[in-house]
Formats: C-alpha cells, structure tokens, sequence
C-alpha cells in the first residue's frame, strides 16, 4: 500500500521504517527540513537498536523523506499522523499540531483515504480530525478517520513495533477497518516474519499478533489507560519499596512473591527513581484532564503522579544520607536518558536528579552511552561528561547509577573501586546485589532493600541475594 507518516520522531520514523519494511511504500513527511534533509543524507537522529539496519535496506527504494505533506497525502491510501502532542500549561494535550496537519489534508483528498491517529491523543480527537477536514473542504464520503495507538517503547521501539503484544485498531466502519488490517497483514497472517531477512524476533514476542479492532473512542482510551495502568504499576511498587525501606524488607523478593501471581506479573514491578519520559508524564495529566472534563475525577492518577514525584524526592535525601552533607561533594552519575537503551532525555528522571544536586552544591562527571549529546544541550556547562564510567568516577566521593542500561549492571568494580575517593554506590535502579556490593567492599544503597557497607552487613541482607530477582 501507499501510506504517508506525518512526523518523523521517535514514533514516526520507526513507523514508517517498519512499514517499508512489510513491503508498504512510504513517504515520511516532516516540516522539519533539517531533519528531512538529514534523513536524506542517510543520518539516523535517534538511537534505536535495528533503526539504522532499517533505514538503510530501505531507504530510496520502499522509503523516501520530504516535506511536502500535500503531495504525500495525494499519493497515499493511508495517512499516519504521528506529531507529538505535548503538554499545555494546564495539562491537557496541546492537539495543535495534530490540528495543523489535519487542516493541510482536505485539498489533497483525491479518492479514498483513511487518516490514521497514530500519537497518542485524548478520546473524541478522531471526532475534531473529521471535523476539522469538513471545515476545510474535504469531501465527507472520500475519507475516514481510525485510530491505531502506538504501544512502542523507546530502546526497543524496532522490535516493539514489529512484534507487538496487539495491534489495537479504533475503525468505526468496515471499510476504513479493512485499511489497517491489509497494512498490518504481513504481521498478522506472520509472512514477514518467514522472510529471511526479518529482524529477529524477541525472546518474549509471541507472533502472529492478535489485531483487535474497536470503535475510535475505545481505541483512543485504550492508550491512555494503557499508559496510566503501566505508571501506576510502577508507582505501586515504588510506594511498597518505600515502605520495605521503613521495615527493614527487601522489596526485589517482595517483587518476586507478587509478581509471580500470573494475575499480577512481574513486569513493570520496577522499583526506581520514578518514571520519566516523553510519554508517561504528559499522557497521565492528559488523561486525568479528559476524565475531568467528561465528569469524572481520576484521583487515583493524581496519587500516581504524586508517588513519582516523591519518589526522586526519597532518591535525594538516599545521597544526603548516604553522604552527610552535598555542598562541594563531586558525584560521578551514570545515566542521563530517561531509562535505558534510549538516547531520550525528556522528563528524564535522571536528569531532574542531577539539576537538584547541582542546585545542592555538588560537583557532577556523568556519563551516559547515548544520551550525552542531548544532556549537553541542556546542562550545558554545568557537569562534566565523561568517556566512560571508569573516567566519570575518577576521584568522586560517590557513584550514583541513574539509568538501567545494561553496562552499567556489568561494571569491573574491581576497576571502579580503584577510581572512586570513596567506594560508595547509590543504585537507584537496583542493579546490583546488594550481598555482593558489600563482599566487593562498597557502601552500597538501593531503592527499597537495606544499605550495606563492608562494615555492617545485615542477615536479612544475606538470605536476599540467593533469591533476588532481576525484574524487566
Ligand atoms: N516516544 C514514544 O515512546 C512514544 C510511544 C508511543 C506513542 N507516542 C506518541 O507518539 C506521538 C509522537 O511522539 P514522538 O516521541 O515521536 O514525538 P517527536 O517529538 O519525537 O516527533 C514529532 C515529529 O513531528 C514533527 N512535526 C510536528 N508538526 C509537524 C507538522 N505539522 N508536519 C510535519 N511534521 C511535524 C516534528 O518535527 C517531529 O519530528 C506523541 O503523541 C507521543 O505521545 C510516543
């Protein structure tokens, strides 16, 4: 099929990358002309695992760029709107993007087309979308307007995308349904994966994915309860981390025991510094927001949202208690993104932690494997960047890990402890046994389970490490 994607970011490239590579034609269209034009030059601008395979296999052949959304429009059957949506100071999603490209599509309808809201948007917009293409003179028998929520997650966005637990289409008629389902049959009916040169397939994916398709609204709130449902498991569990910190507990064991019930599942259940991002964050004031208006108060998304803010707020008085006073401390950080495998710093916990430790007086040498450039733009001066982890704790009181990227849960502590002032971790995604940090001599502090030093070992310390569980 012809489709256009409107957008080329985190969810519009990997989109349309994927798409091309189901066999579909597309044009990726973005008003950002640098970005267009780099994407040209055979630039990938995000850091995605397979994207560049992608982009490459594709490019100039199923896949091209522009910035011309008319003449895309006019070439295509399906057109994906996947602009952000923001947060408005009042904390409703900011629709105006999604509105200007919907404005630009009505002169270019020149036979059937379905338009497709692939950001993720408040229920009712695929109402505006086709109110707004009325408005400006689109002929009402000659489009449709779907919904097909996006469910991938930055770091493994390639795979998300073509091996997804669903697909979820909101279709409020046969026609514009069978679209989405002729789009999506290469995944469906499981041919692309007998290709030889399929991007292989995850440990957990199970495939052929179901496609599950709904009216607009469902699917519309599908994603944002989807997204609210995944904060507050995290939340949850960070609330009960807090509290096995208070009762002496181990929260990794707590995990293991809940997240074993098959009702439960121990996704998710990811003890932390709190969730950040460019999603979760704006799609939970969003949907508190949309709730209000239809008449319903969504406290328990209000405690959601208060948790994680604690939650960085308990990770900062850890350093204090960890280090006594903060003025003049230099801390090395590993991890700016805002979660592993992404070089997304948006709402970054992370880098929230670092700016109120700045504001506290201490000197900062961080490190990240993909997120350095973007920090740089926003701490600027402020903090060093380093090399690697070895360099960033050259010399510093403390380390701190911020970001669960797998390198930093493979460290040389032998190595590490030979750079630091004092052999001191503060682990704020718990990636090490705490068992094990001690016998290696470090003061070692995690979220929710007991600190330990090489000194003062507790017992309940060691019966935990046998049975710890790393959760994903
Ligand atoms: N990032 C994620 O992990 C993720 C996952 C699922 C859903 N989503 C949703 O998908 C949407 C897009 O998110 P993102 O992270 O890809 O955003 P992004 O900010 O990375 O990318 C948006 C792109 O749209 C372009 N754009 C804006 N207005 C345009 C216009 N009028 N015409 C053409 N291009 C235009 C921008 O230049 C930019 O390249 C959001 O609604 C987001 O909530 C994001």
């Amino acid at each position: 099929m012809h489709i256009t994607v409107v957008g080329s970011g985190y969810v519009g490239l990997v989109a349309g990358a994927c798409f091309a590579d189901l066999g579909h034609e597309v044009i990726l269209v973005d008003n950002d002309q640098q970005k267009v034009a780099a994407l040209k030059n055979g630039e990938v601008p995000i850091h995605e695992q397979f994207l560049p395979e992608l982009l490459q296999r594709q490019r100039k052949k199923q896949l091209t760029f522009s910035d011309d959304l008319h003449g895309a429009v006019l070439a295509s059957e399906a057109v994906f709107i996947a602009v952000g949506t923001p947060t408005t100071e009042l904390g409703h999603a900011d629709l105006s993007y999604v509105e200007s490209v919907a404005s630009s599509i009505p002169g270019a309808i020149n036979g059937y087309k379905v338009i497709v809201e692939k950001s993720t948007v408040p229920v009712y917009t695929s109402q505006w979308i086709r109110q707004i293409i009325l408005r400006n003179g689109g002929p009402a028998e000659c489009f449709d307007v779907a919904s097909n929520p996006e469910f991938l997650r930055e770091g493994t966005a390639v795979t998300d995308f073509l091996f997804p637990d669903r697909i979820v289409v909101g279709a409020d008629n046969q026609r514009c349904a069978s679209v989405l389902r002729a789009i999506y049959a290469p995944l469906t009916d499981g041919s692309y994966y007998a290709k030889k040169d399929a991007i292989p397939q995850p440990d957990r994916a199970q495939v052929p994915p179901a496609l599950i398709v709904t009216s607009t609204k469902s699917a519309e709130l599908i994603k944002h309860a989807s997204n609210a449902f995944l904060a507050m498991k995290i939340s949850f569990i960070n609330a009960v981390a807090s509290l096995c910190e208070s009762v002496g507990a181990d929260v990794q064991q707590v995990c293991q025991g809940i997240g074993s019930d098959s009702r439960i599942g121990p996704r998710f259940l990811n003890p932390g510094i709190g969730y950040g991002g460019s999603c979760f964050p704006k799609d939970l004031k969003a949907f508190r927001e949309v709730a209000r208006e239809c008449g319903y108060e969504f406290r328990l998304l209000d405690e959601v949202m208060h948790i994680n803010e604690e939650q960085r707020k308990r990770f900062l008085r850890k350093v204090r208690s960890a280090l006594w006073t903060l003025r003049g401390k230099r801390l090395a950080v590993l991890g700016l993104a805002f979660k592993g495998g992404t070089d997304d710093i948006r709402e970054s916990p992370a880098i929230m932690l670092v700016e109120a430790l700045l504001k506290e007086g201490c000197r900062i040498s961080a490190y990240d494997p993909a997120a350095q450039e973007r920090a740089r733009e926003v701490l600027q001066s402020t903090v060093e960047f380093a090399e690697s982890p070895y360099e960033a704790a050259h010399g510093a009181d403390a380390l701190l890990i911020l970001t669960e990227w797998d390198e930093f849960a493979a460290l040389d502590l032998q190595r590490l402890q030979q750079q630091l002032k004092y052999p001191i971790v503060i682990d704020g995604r718990n990636l090490y046994d705490p068992e094990a940090m001690a016998a290696q001599g470090f003061a070692y502090h995690s979220v929710g389970r007991p600190a330990v030093s090489p000194e003062i070992r507790s017992p309940l310390v060691t019966g935990a490490s046998e049975k710890s569980v790393k959760n994903s």
